[in-house]
């Protein structure tokens, strides 16, 4: 009890200090800092127009930004100024610090430097937001250390010069603000341009490349390359480019923002109002604009703005970012007679031509374009009725406008020429916040002593009778294993979720009456929280778990999210008792269903993708990669709907990312059955030992048949039996359908869909490949499942 009382006093003191040492909202001085933790950590300007402070971007991913404060809604905002935008900070402990020696600095979590402006003063230094959406760090005598203004993302505001040395880049995408592939800027012609610097082609294109910049309006003649909007709408380059806005006059919101799509626009917007219109844009027709959507790919022009689709017989590379652009779904080798021309109408690739051949039959075209193994051709004909012949080494550039007067004509293998013939897919060129950027950032684990030393410094800082209070606690909880003690207060400062005592979840179960399940070293027990919640207690053996062993899955468990993984409320540590407390899963896990009526075979599906998705999350996307190594049907938990949630993570691992041979894995983990064959022959263990289980789990969903049916004991070779005997039918098959026949779950025999089964079956052998780098990852594996998913 005493052990609690004090961490409890360390942590309330903890608390208070932090609060002290956190900022105001007018400007911050040396020594104090704005946290992320806390959404009123932000600075405002005088005049209440602008804020700075941390903005969300993802799932547990922040920028440090400057933004209008109208609309206040936070996913209403409009960005000015980003510090990281390539680098987001953590949700937890983030920080940006005026330092003493007047270095600003924004570091994440774990004290990792994210960004600085590097300036050093000996003199009180400021950080202030001023009237123009300027963030100033500045002396009190009025010397400017550094500002916002010399450093530009994608926007200048009123009276901001753009200079030699700043260049505005894009977004990537409405929803994504990392740089983007565009860039205003003065080149080296002294001239503002726009520049495609994509994944595979650079182009400038405005102004148009053909053009002389005179012609233009352009003069490279003045070197002084500065350019200026003022806050009446007037826009004035040395180049000579200068003009102004449609509601050119004073009163209003301004910025120029180079947007993701490309183009230059300047937006205006009353004081009042939430939208902001455009009142100038660098040109009106996005077709001047090269490579938006990637190759082999068409960019569409509708009423509804830009449609990206990948041109027939071609599909997506990357399902998020069309950057990437289309790959062909079929393999045509060179100099393969089975080919045909699939004609694209209103269809212009530009550039990549492997010559110009004019007054061409369409026929003739054909042969010339097969002889040059071409991807297709372009054919056009102009004023005078000639048909010109553009044979295309490769496909970029693409566009569809009903004003172009050629044809492109496709290359496709001939078998599939009728599949392909049918009108294009317009799919969206559409980011619109759907998915969220992931925090891509790999965190050490705070050491125990790391933290005692966090301590004894803060110790010294508190004063008088505190500290020698303090002292006597340290002393205390140093006879009673220190970083286990501390440990606790620090975890319940940094993760939401509560401490019970014994007696409530005691109480919650009845005295532990109701047992619902046992498994990773505890019994599982349901219990009814004192505010009616229904939550599963899983009660860990006390021999087979220790303190640390403990800490480490509250803190593992603490610190993931995803909504199909079980979620963690609150634990309990006292004395001996070590005690986890979950959300109640009304149907149990799918151990207890295989053989239910209600397992229908959509939900089997929808139990593989979840499931998919969550190791996919586990392995690949949070911040601390792990390792289930134990993936069971035990282990994959129901809802009330039966979705899937992952739990136990009793035997889990958190790995570096790519930390292949872990000596610490020195004992066998994981049951029986499911195992993978590297922990058995001693090899490295990877985040593919949790893949391979799965696909034994997949099979068993599929057939319905235990991996550790008629398996006797000891033997490695017993456990694959399951994976043996579906391979064997699979040979012996004469179809695909006769295989799945043969191998399906007689549960759901003839009552499923039999592609879909036949997927999830292809899926599982892959995974329990014996060498593990021939099985796919969890990502891929969700791709392959969603893939097939779209198709139907
Ligand atoms: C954001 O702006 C849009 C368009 O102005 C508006 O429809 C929407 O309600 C706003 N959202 C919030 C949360 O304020
Ligand atoms: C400012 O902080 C950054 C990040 O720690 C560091 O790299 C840089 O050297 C510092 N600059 C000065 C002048 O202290
Ligand atoms: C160059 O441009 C700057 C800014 O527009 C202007 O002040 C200056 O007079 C120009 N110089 C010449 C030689 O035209
Ligand atoms: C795609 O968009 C274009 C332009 O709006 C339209 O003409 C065409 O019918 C659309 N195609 C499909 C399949 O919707
Ligand atoms: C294309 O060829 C590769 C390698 O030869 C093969 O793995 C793949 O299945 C083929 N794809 C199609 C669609 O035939
Ligand atoms: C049409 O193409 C032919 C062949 O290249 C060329 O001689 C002719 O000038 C072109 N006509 C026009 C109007 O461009
Ligand atoms: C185009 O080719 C045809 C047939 O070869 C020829 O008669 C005609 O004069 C050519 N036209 C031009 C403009 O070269
Ligand atoms: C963007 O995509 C989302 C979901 O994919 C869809 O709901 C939304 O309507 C799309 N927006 C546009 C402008 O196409
Ligand atoms: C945002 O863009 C960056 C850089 O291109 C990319 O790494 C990241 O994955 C993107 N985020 C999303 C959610 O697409």
């Amino acid at each position: 009890m005493g052990m609690s009382f004090f961490s409890l006093l360390l942590l309330s003191l903890v608390l208070s200090f932090s609060q002290l040492a956190s900022s105001t909202s007018q400007a911050l001085s040396k020594g104090s800092y704005l946290s992320v933790e806390k959404p009123e950590d932000v600075l405002v300007s005088p005049n209440g127009q602008f804020s700075a402070g941390f903005h969300p971007v993802g799932d547990n991913a922040y920028c440090f930004a400057i933004w209008f404060s109208k609309p206040p809604d936070v996913r209403n905002r409009t960005m000015v100024w980003i510090a990281n935008r390539d680098e987001p900070v953590n949700g937890k402990r983030s920080k940006l610090s005026l330092l003493k020696n007047g270095n600003l600095t924004l570091t994440d979590a774990d004290k990792l430097q994210v960004w600085a402006t590097g300036t050093v003063s000996v003199s009180s230094v400021q950080l202030q937001l001023y009237d123009t959406g300027n963030l100033v760090l500045i002396t009190l005598e009025r010397v400017i250390l550094w500002q916002s203004f010399d450093s530009v993302t994608d926007t200048i505001l009123p009276n901001q010069l753009l200079t030699q040395s700043t260049k505005l880049v894009s977004s990537r995408s409405p929803s994504n603000y990392s740089s983007g592939f565009y860039t205003f800027f003065f080149d080296n012609d002294n001239v503002l341009r726009l520049l495609y610097d994509g994944r595979e082609i650079s182009s400038a294109y405005w102004p148009p490349p053909w053009t002389v910049s005179w012609k233009a309006g352009r003069t490279p003649a003045n070197n002084s390359r500065i350019a200026i909007l003022d806050s009446s709408g007037h826009f004035q380059s040395s180049d000579g480019l200068e003009f102004w806005s449609a509601d050119y006059g004073e009163k209003l919101q301004r910025r120029l923002t180079l947007d993701s799509d490309g183009n230059v626009r300047v937006y205006s917007r009353e004081e009042e109002t939430e939208t902001w219109a455009v009142t100038w844009q660098a040109f009106s027709s996005p077709g001047v604009i090269h490579g938006v959507c990637g190759p082999n790919s068409l960019c569409i022009y509708a009423p509804t703005g830009l449609t990206c689709s990948c041109i027939p017989g071609y599909k997506m590379i990357n399902r998020i970012d069309w950057s990437y652009g289309c790959e062909p779904e079929f393999n045509l080798s060179c100099n393969d007679g089975q080919v045909g021309f699939l004609k694209l109408a209103h269809v212009e690739f530009y550039g990549y031509d492997l010559g110009f051949f004019p007054n061409y039959t369409l026929e003739s075209c054909k042969k010339l374009c097969l002889h040059f193994c071409c991807a297709g051709f372009q054919y056009k004909t102009n004023t005078s009725g000639i048909n010109n012949c553009f044979p295309k080494s490769s496909l970029l550039n693409g566009q569809r406008s009903p004003s172009f007067g050629g044809d492109l004509y496709l290359k496709l293998p001939e078998a599939a020429l009728s599949l392909y013939d049918k009108p294009i897919e317009n799919l969206s060129l559409n980011c619109s916040g759907e998915i969220r950027q992931q925090l891509d950032r790999k965190y050490m684990k705070r050491r125990k002593n790391e933290l005692l030393r966090f301590m004894l410094w803060f110790a010294c800082a508190v004063g008088g009778v505190e500290m020698i209070c303090f002292f006597l606690v340290m002393c205390f909880l140093a006879r009673n294993q220190i970083p286990g003690a501390i440990m606790q207060g620090y975890l319940l400062a940094a993760t939401g979720f509560k401490k019970f005592t014994y007696a409530e979840l005691k109480k919650a179960t009845r005295n532990f009456s109701e047992e619902i399940g046992r498994g990773g070293g505890g019994v599982v027990y349901k219990g009814i929280l004192s505010d009616h919640r229904v939550v599963a207690i899983k009660r860990l053996n006390e021999a087979n778990q220790g303190e640390a062993e403990f800490l480490a899955e509250v803190s593992t468990i603490g610190k993931l999210n995803h909504m199909n993984l079980i979620e963690m409320w609150g634990y309990c540590a006292e004395g001996k008792h070590r005690l986890l407390v979950y959300e109640y899963m009304e149907h149990g896990s799918l151990a207890d269903n295989l053989s239910s009526v209600a397992l229908d075979w959509e939900k089997r599906f929808e139990i593989a993708l979840g499931t998919a998705k969550c190791l996919a999350y586990l392995h690949e996307e949070c911040l601390e990669w792990v390792l289930h190594c134990d993936v069971k049907p035990q282990n994959i938990l129901l809802d009330s709907n039966y979705h899937p949630k992952v739990a136990d993570f009793g035997l889990s691992k958190l790995l570096n990312r790519g930390g292949l041979n872990d000596s610490s894995f020195s004992t066998i983990r994981g049951t029986r059955g499911y195992m993978a064959p590297e922990w058995v022959f001693n090899l490295p263990i990877t985040s593919k030992v949790d893949v391979y289980s799965y696909g034994i789990v997949v099979l068993e969903m599929v057939t319905g048949k235990s991996p550790m049916t008629g398996v006797e004991s000891g033997g490695d070779m017993e456990q694959r039996r399951l994976v043996a005997w579906v391979r064997e039918k699979m040979n012996g098959a004469a179809t695909m359908a006769s295989w799945m026949e043969e191998i399906i779950d007689p549960m759901i025999e003839g009552k499923h869909d039999t592609s879909k089964m036949e997927t999830l079956a292809a899926v599982a052998l892959r995974c329990v490949e014996e060498d593990r780098d021939e099985r796919p990852t969890m990502s891929q594996v969700v791709e392959m499942l969603l893939r097939h998913e779209n198709d139907h």
